[in-house]
């Protein structure tokens, strides 16, 4: 009998579909917003600090956890249980995670769908449709309706293809293309004036505005930015063969991640100087880096109004960027529950798409319609709250209810000689101590 369920076909393939869901508006958006409002290059260090000594660990513990079970998260935790408590546990914290993607989907396809229009915006330009042009760039309920289901009907069409030809193959093709346009536009970028200034404010840190906050932003970002928590790596590790090393492929996946965050701020920061140099407001009321929504929807656009009929290409090449980088992301976010669904309640994947897809995309339209009120919400509900309370339990069954032997047999699958390794002397405590030790300090920090 074949086999039913889905698996990617390379390595490849998996390091372009998992560096795919890492890289998203966390990286290019996220990530250089959270430099401007954090003193540079100082926020660059801790982002490091964290990516590597907290988020790695607990990616290894979700692919480890996924290749293992080779199923979604509820079964996964379930299946490793050894008694009612921790089953009982497992179940909830399955579920959990279905729910915080599905919310971090609902709140990330409304932001995708901004990056779409803003897309659409230099093409009705381009063509004399200038009406349309204020529609696509105006902040209305309708544009944001109608183009949170273009994403999202995107992201279904996706998955509905199933891991090789949905997942894996669009992320194969949008990964380079990401890259290329990435580079491209910050060659563009270094060579306007103001660029330099912008450089020094990204690379020379200023450790005055050093502070827990600052450490807590970091740790959220690395976080969100890796995917965890919510059983997206999961369930990419539970496509994946077992001829390839974890700790490899996982260090491989955080270091692409980290990379084209690091590379992203070398175009965001430059770019908003670019925009000072050519008259444009990049400082708030309060003397701050103007972050948010204010960075990506009004500093960079105003920046391409000034560069004239370049411009148009210009922002046609950075809003292809984000909606690249966003869809990458969102397909992994959608494949938890539609994995949910075809497993645990037996439905076809075409079905379970649509059926997951649109109860999202109802989420999603009722924050659009109550934006002011649920958008914050659902953000901090989800990622200060959902990821790393999630997280601490992936960690606990990682490294307490996971029979080390059934850890080092999972781990030896693709490395065999993984006994050997600084890895293996240092992560099975490492998970099991001091991660959920540090994701705890900070999430009573966060709360207090
Ligand atoms: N990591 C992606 C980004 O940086 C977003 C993302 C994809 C995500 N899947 C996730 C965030 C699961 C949290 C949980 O934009």
């Amino acid at each position: 009998m074949s086999a039913p369920r889905g698996q990617f076909s390379s390595n490849l393939g998996f390091l372009m579909a998992a560096a795919g869901s890492a890289v998203g508006l966390g990286n290019i958006w996220g990530f250089p917003t959270n430099v401007a409002a954090n003193g540079g290059a100082a926020f660059v260090i801790f982002y490091l600090v964290m990516a590597f000594l907290l988020a790695y660990p607990v990616l290894m513990a979700e692919l480890t956890l996924g290749r293992h079970a080779r199923r979604n998260m509820v079964q996964a935790l379930r299946g490793i249980a050894t008694g009612p408590v921790s089953k009982g546990v497992g179940t909830i914290a399955g579920f959990s995670g279905i729910v915080v993607a599905s919310l971090i989907l609902s709140f990330y396809a409304i932001v995708a769908g901004w990056m779409v229009a803003h897309l659409a915006d230099p093409f009705a330009q381009l063509f004399g449709a200038g009406h349309t042009a204020e529609w696509l760039t105006g902040d209305s309920v309708s544009r944001n309706f109608t183009f949170t289901a273009i994403f999202s009907g995107l992201t279904m069409l996706i998955i509905a293809s199933g891991v090789e030809k949905g997942i894996e193959r669009w992320s194969t093709l949008l990964m380079p293309t990401l890259i290329i346009l990435l580079l491209l536009l910050i060659v563009y970028v270094l060579t306007q004036p103001g660029a330099i200034k912008g450089l020094e404010a990204y690379l020379i840190p200023d450790f005055s505005k050093l502070s827990p906050q600052l450490l807590l932003s970091a740790m959220g970002q690395a976080f969100f930015s890796l995917s965890l928590g919510v059983g997206t790596m999961l369930i990419y590790g539970s496509y994946l063969s077992k001829q390839e090393s974890l700790p490899r492929l996982g260090a491989l996946v955080t270091l692409i991640d980290v990379g084209i965050a690091f590379t992203a701020g070398l175009l965001i920061l430059p770019a908003m100087y670019v925009a000072q140099e050519a008259g444009t407001q990049i400082y708030s009321a309060s003397g701050d880096l103007i972050a948010g929504p204010g960075l990506i929807l009004q500093v960079l656009p105003a920046l391409f109004d000034t560069m004239g009929t370049s411009g148009l290409f210009v922002a046609m090449a950075f809003f292809a960027l984000m909606v690249i980088a966003s869809l990458t992301s969102s397909i992994s976010m959608l494949e938890v529950p539609v994995a949910f669904s075809i497993e645990n309640l037996g439905l076809q994947r075409r079905p379970a798409t649509l059926l997951m897809g649109l109860v999202i995309f109802a989420i999603s339209s009722v924050i659009i319609f109550n934006f002011e009120s649920l958008f914050g919400l659902v953000v901090s509900i989800s990622t200060e709250y959902g990821q790393p309370l999630l997280g601490v339990v992936l960690c606990i069954f990682a490294g307490w209810i996971f029979r080390k032997d059934q850890l080092l047999s999972e781990l030896k699958e693709g490395h065999p000689h993984i006994e050997r390794t600084l890895f293996w002397k240092i992560w099975p405590w490492y998970v099991r101590i001091v991660c959920p030790l540090l994701i705890l300090a900070a999430f009573v920090q966060t709360i207090i």
